[in-house]
């Protein structure tokens, strides 16, 4: 996954960017070619990994700190989603850096899916066709 360093450390030295804007280009970049906002489809949505992680974890800190450093190194003794493992398998481990994590975590934590939905590419990956076309 030498691809996926390159992308966040070349992204990670735009000092210029805030904290919220990376946080959200790192997760769109990184998370979402298997995590949906909304739709489980080959991994459990965001919407559902986030209720699950704020169920355990009430306290931002505490909440940004579990699953950074779950997913720097997802494992099942760890994981509060043992059901998501037996459906899908575990996530496969991706070489993330800490730091980007826990920008892509607290943009997690802050970010209500279920109603942002701006900015996503894959959520309908087919075009529309325009089926009266005969
Ligand atoms: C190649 C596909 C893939 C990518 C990319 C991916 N995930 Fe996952 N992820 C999964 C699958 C499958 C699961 C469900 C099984 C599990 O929990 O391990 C999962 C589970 C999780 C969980 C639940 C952990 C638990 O307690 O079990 C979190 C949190 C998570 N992913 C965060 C992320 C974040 C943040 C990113 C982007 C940095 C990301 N994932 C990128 C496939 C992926």
């Amino acid at each position: 996954m030498l691809k996926n360093r390159y992308i966040l450390s070349s992204l990670l030295a735009f000092s210029s960017l805030n904290a919220d804007s990376l946080g959200s280009l790192l997760f769109h970049g990184n998370c979402t070619t298997c995590h949906y906002e909304t739709k489980t489809v080959s991994a459990p949505s965001m919407v559902n990994i986030r209720k699950h992680y704020k169920t355990a974890f009430s306290k931002k800190d505490d909440f940004v700190k579990y699953m950074s450093k779950w997913v720097a190194n997802p494992n099942p003794e760890t994981s509060i989603m043992l059901q998501s493992i037996e459906k899908h398998g575990i996530m496969p481990h991706l070489g993330f850096e800490e730091e980007a994590l826990k920008e892509i975590v607290e943009y997690i934590y802050d970010t209500d899916f279920a109603k942002s939905q701006k900015g996503h590419i894959n959520q309908n990956p087919s075009p529309k066709r325009n089926l009266s076309n005969h």
